[in-house]
């Protein structure tokens, strides 16, 4: 009898299902919201409006190819502790739901399908750190600084040789960062006939392995 009258008053059941449908959308919808508030606030100044980047100041949060490898963790762990020793700096003041609204926010012009969960279960690189570095220094560091530095060395290329990327990424993202690059941005890919390079499995892994010793020196 109850359910009748409900059903009665929303106009039948398409208007009960789109009630159902629509709440939890409109809870995102809020997230969204305080994100774009808090990321114009904070990360605009240098990853600019809609988060698109600018070479040489803070890379682009819109980029397909990021949002699709990259985990919400990726996102939060980052934005909390920013990257010591690079422009990036942290923002643990804004609260974890602070920093989960921003990702929200990011999440919202998500163009590819989120493959992190794939991605960060892909095999630890294994390879010779001696043929990465020769890889590294001749296609690499023109952009990201031979030591890895990123900016500071004055490429356009982040800081892939600092703790404050390599801790929060898994061997995965970065093989996918480097085989499929980030379209719109000067990080092309670097493997397949249109690559910038056609470098194979093994000598991209070889890459990774540097890459993780680089800290270390
Ligand atoms: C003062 C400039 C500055 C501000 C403000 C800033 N960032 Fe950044 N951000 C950077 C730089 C520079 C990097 C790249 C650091 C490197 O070389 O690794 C970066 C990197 C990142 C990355 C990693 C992206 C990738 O491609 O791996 C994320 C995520 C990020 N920032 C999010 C944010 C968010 C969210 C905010 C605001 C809460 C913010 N940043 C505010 C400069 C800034
Ligand atoms: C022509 C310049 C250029 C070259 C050459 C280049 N990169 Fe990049 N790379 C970039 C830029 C620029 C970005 C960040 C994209 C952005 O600004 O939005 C990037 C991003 C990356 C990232 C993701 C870093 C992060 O902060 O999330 C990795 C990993 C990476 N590059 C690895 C490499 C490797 C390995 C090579 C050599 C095989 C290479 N890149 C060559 C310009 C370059």
């Amino acid at each position: 009898m109850f359910w009748r009258m409900r059903v009665h008053m929303l106009g039948g059941l398409t208007g009960l299902a789109a009630l159902a449908i629509s709440l939890p959308v409109q809870a995102t919808d809020a997230d969204v919201m305080k994100g774009k508030g808090l990321f114009d606030e904070n990360c605009a100044a240098c990853h600019q409006e809609d988060a698109i980047g600018l070479p040489g100041t803070a890379p682009s949060l819109a980029n397909p190819e990021l949002l699709g490898i990259a985990s919400d963790k990726f996102f939060e762990s980052t934005i909390r502790d920013g990257r010591v020793d690079t422009g990036m700096p942290p923002f643990a003041h804004l609260g974890r739901s602070g920093v989960k609204a921003i990702v929200a926010y990011l999440r919202a012009s998500q163009k590819l399908p989120n493959r992190s969960t794939e991605v960060d279960a892909q095999p630890e690189a294994h390879g010779d750190p001696r043929l990465g570095k020769q890889w590294y220094d001749y296609i690499c560091s023109t952009c990201h600084g031979l030591a890895g530095d990123g900016y500071e060395a004055g490429g356009t290329g982040t800081a892939i040789g600092k703790p404050g990327f390599l801790s929060k990424v898994s061997d995965g993202f970065i093989r996918e960062t480097i085989k499929k690059g980030r379209s719109n941005t000067r990080m092309r890919g670097f493997s397949g006939a249109n690559g910038l390079a056609n470098l194979s499995d093994r000598e991209i892994d070889d890459i990774i392995v540097y890459l993780r010793s680089l800290p270390k020196q």
